[in-house]
């Protein structure tokens, strides 16, 4: 029997910080996807909810003005960061796994890709479906891109449902690393 310590062990010539298990063999991400994951984590789960709720909830006009106003200002924000998250997952390849022809890994590999497709529709979607000016936190201000409302009106329509799409995903994705977690398997480790 393998004591914890041999069980779970740095790998010999793997990239620093490698961990090995008897099943899982893992390669952490670059510090910059980590940084740009709990960064966009953050911006996300706060949107969704905050964005459902002022939509939902019997709210204040100016609390549903003030929500409206830091989500777009901090989603926009994303957007150039977003490409950079695509370029530098297009360019490090995936954190590696040694049981990665297996059925669930391949699952997981899709929900990634699948979350970074629905990440880019709702915020592409979020600038077209704009009618006022884009204001950033009063830092700066971009004009709306389409002026004509039946345009707009498409736009907002794929928004609202690429969320409810996007919430979805996320749900799945927080669930599995839970899952991953009370299992054993390491794979929080290589994002943290
Ligand atoms: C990942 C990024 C984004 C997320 C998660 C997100 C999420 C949401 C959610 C949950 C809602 C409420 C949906 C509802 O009315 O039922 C919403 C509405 C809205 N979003 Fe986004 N959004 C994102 C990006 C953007 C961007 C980039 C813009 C514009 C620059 C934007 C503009 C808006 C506006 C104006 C509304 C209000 C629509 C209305 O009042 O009916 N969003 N968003
Ligand atoms: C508390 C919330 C979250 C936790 C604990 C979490 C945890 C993780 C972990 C452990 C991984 C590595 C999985 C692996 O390599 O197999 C990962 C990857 C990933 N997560 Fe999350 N996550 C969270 C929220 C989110 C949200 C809100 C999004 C986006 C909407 C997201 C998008 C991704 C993506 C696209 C990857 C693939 C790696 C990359 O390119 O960054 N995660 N997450």
């Amino acid at each position: 029997m393998l004591a914890d310590s041999d069980a779970k062990r740095y790998c010999p010539g793997k990239p620093a910080g490698a961990v090995e298990d008897n099943t899982v063999t893992t390669e952490p991400y670059s510090r910059a996807r980590k940084v740009l994951h709990w960064l966009f984590a953050a911006v996300i789960l706060w949107t969704l909810f905050t964005g459902f709720y002022a939509a939902l909830a019997p709210v204040r006009p100016e609390f549903k003005d003030w929500v409206g106003w830091v989500n777009v200002s901090l989603t926009t924000l994303l957007i150039p960061l977003f490409a950079w998250r695509c370029v530098l997952a297009w360019r490090q390849p995936k954190a590696r796994d040694a049981a990665a022809n297996t059925f669930m890994t391949r699952l997981a590999g899709w929900v990634h890709v699948t979350l970074y497709l629905t990440m880019g529709v709702v915020l592409v979607t979020g600038v077209l479906m704009m009618r006022r000016p884009i204001a950033v936190f009063d830092w700066f201000t971009l004009p709306r891109p389409i002026g004509n409302p039946l345009i707009t009106g498409f736009f907002h329509t794929v928004h609202i449902a690429s969320c409810v799409v996007l919430a979805a995903l996320v749900a799945l994705h927080i669930a599995a690393v839970i899952k991953h977690c009370l299992r054993g398997t390491p794979v929080l480790g290589r994002m943290l």
